[in-house]
């Protein structure tokens, strides 16, 4: 497994699986509709740190985008996201994924991360807990689950 930062024509490559994720409307807070066009300048916009891991056969299974969370003099906060493609979940990619991003970002003189929206049944709340996150607050109901309703949006924060 082999993480690097993305190039330009990585995207075609993260698009299938990106596109899978969101339009499944269980994670994420973007439209489940969104073009390919309105994705790429979403995760690849040049205000961001983009990073892809490519399993030994070369394949992109995941990406990952860091940026500033906030700007001015609340910078140095970081907001990350995580994508990695359902087909190969579960085999520690997330989680080396995400260590790999708070080393960055810490490197990258960034005080603390913070993850503004994470749905409350989403399994990625015990990743972020185990490596060090906590639940600074929870909005009720913000978020239209399809299979169980309106679910909480989880405001989770580390230091670095
Ligand atoms: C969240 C996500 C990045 C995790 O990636 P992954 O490669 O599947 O995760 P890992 O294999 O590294 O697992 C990390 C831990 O999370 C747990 N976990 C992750 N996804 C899980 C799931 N769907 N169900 C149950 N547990 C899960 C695992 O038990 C594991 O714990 P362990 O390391 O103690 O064994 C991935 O599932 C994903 O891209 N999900 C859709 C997008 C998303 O939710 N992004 C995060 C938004 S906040």
């Amino acid at each position: 497994m082999l993480i690097r930062e993305a190039a330009a024509d990585d995207w075609p490559r993260i698009w299938p699986f990106w596109h899978r994720i969101v339009a499944a409307g269980e994670t994420y807070t973007w439209d489940p509709d969104t073009s390919e066009d309105a994705a790429r300048q979403l995760w690849m916009s040049p205000a961001k740190r983009v990073f892809v891991v490519e399993d030994a056969a070369g394949v992109v299974v995941a990406s990952a985008c860091l940026t500033p969370n906030y700007g001015g003099p609340a910078a140095r906060i970081a907001n990350a996201g995580f994508m990695v493609d359902p087909d190969h979940g579960g085999r520690g990619i997330g989680r080396a994924l995400a260590e790999h991003l708070l080393a960055e970002a810490k490197a990258d003189g960034y005080r603390g991360m913070v993850f503004n929206a994470v749905v409350e049944t989403n399994p990625a709340v015990g990743l972020w807990i185990s490596l060090g996150f906590t639940i600074l607050g929870t909005v009720p109901e913000a978020y239209d689950h399809p299979a169980r309703g309106p679910v909480g949006l989880h405001i989770m924060y580390r230091a670095l």
